[in-house]
């Protein structure tokens, strides 16, 4: 085979750095997304860091294989929304993974709030890690004896305000939920592969979030968000056996149905029954409840969020003003 110039080896150069290593800034220097909260604190172990100061070991089970388990939590207007129950969560998920928590759900409840009251917050999100800690490069978490506790503030804003009144547009991936039976979606582990897989789809796709299907083809959830369709004035989403987390906003949702007599159930949800659906939503910590308009090209009903969805989102946005875990005694 003919040798072209580029690919001739200069010896001479082997060893020396390359143009770009010698003149790249080091990390600590390069712009980078912060929480968005001025000389923000972050806590680690029970000690609060700036956003510079706030490490973890590169040999942290949580960095090298995603093992560990975390929760996303929202405060509005000084209150902690469904703090005891993103707790019971967070507890659920370590017990299945084997991971002892290392302080009770007492001491952690005063550790979210404390932390939000050293970034001075009143509304925001709280990213709460459980790390399986410091262990050597072989996988067995035996070999790590101290997991770590992170938590910290942000302020939050994922979608627009014209998202709510205009609807996102979604896309079925490729990408296949996790099956239960290797890794369960109810865990909310710290190993979001898949779904960023799912994410990556929908960003190539050019759709604001991704429908993701279980190993039978029916909806399991979005990437971060469970799904729900509404027929004939009924409710459905798919169970979580389906693969899907059990969602706190999921939850919330079913009350609201009770609270204004609409039917709803668990039940298996095909892609057909997205695109046949006259009303879709979605749920989660962050994104709220968005209405969905379009799924792979299919207008949902009139292509408009419809009656339903906006009640449920008008009864869940005053649940979130009015209720929760006070953040300042005076709350
Ligand atoms: C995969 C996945 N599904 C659903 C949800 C929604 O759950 P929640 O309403 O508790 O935030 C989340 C968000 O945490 C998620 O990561």
């Amino acid at each position: 085979m003919k040798t072209t110039e580029a690919t001739v080896l200069d010896e001479s150069k082997i060893h020396e750095p390359t143009a770009v290593a010698v003149v790249e800034p080091a990390i600590e220097s390069r712009p980078r997304p912060t929480t968005g909260v001025k000389e923000a604190k972050i806590y680690i172990d029970g000690k609060f860091y700036s956003e510079a100061n706030a490490k973890v070991s590169v040999l942290d089970h949580g960095l090298l294989y995603g093992d560990g388990i975390f929760e996303g939590i929202r405060f509005y207007n000084g209150r902690v929304f469904r703090l005891e129950e993103h707790l019971n969560r967070l507890w659920d998920s370590a017990r299945s993974i084997c991971l002892e928590i290392p302080m009770t759900m007492r001491d952690m409840t005063e550790a979210v709030l404390d932390t939000i009251r050293q970034n001075r917050l009143r509304d925001g999100y709280i990213r709460l890690l459980v790390t399986r800690g410091v262990g050597n490069l072989g996988l067995n978490p035996a070999e790590c004896k101290y997991p770590s506790v992170i938590i910290i503030a942000a302020t939050i804003a994922l979608y627009h305000e014209s998202f709510y009144r205009k609807g996102l547009t979604i896309v079925t991936c490729a990408t296949r939920r996790s099956n239960p039976a290797a890794l369960n979606p109810a865990v909310k582990s710290l190993n979001y592969l898949n779904n960023v897989m799912a994410r990556i789809e929908a960003n190539l796709a050019g759709a604001d979030e991704a429908l993701m299907l279980n190993d039978a083809g029916n909806v399991a959830e979005c990437t971060a968000d469970n799904v729900f369709i509404i027929k004939r004035g009924q409710i459905f989403t798919p169970p979580i056996t389906a693969g899907a987390l059990r969602g706190i906003t999921r939850g919330i949702v079913f009350e609201i149905a009770g609270e204004l007599g609409i039917k709803i159930s668990e039940i298996d949800i095909t892609r057909h029954d997205v695109f046949v659906a006259d009303e879709c939503f979605l749920t989660g910590t962050v994104a709220e409840i968005v209405p969905v308009v379009k799924a792979d090209g299919r207008l949902i009903g009139n292509g408009k969020p419809g009656p339903i969805t906006t009640r449920t989102i008008a009864r869940f946005r005053e649940m979130t003003r009015e209720t929760g875990t006070p953040i300042f005694a005076e709350s």
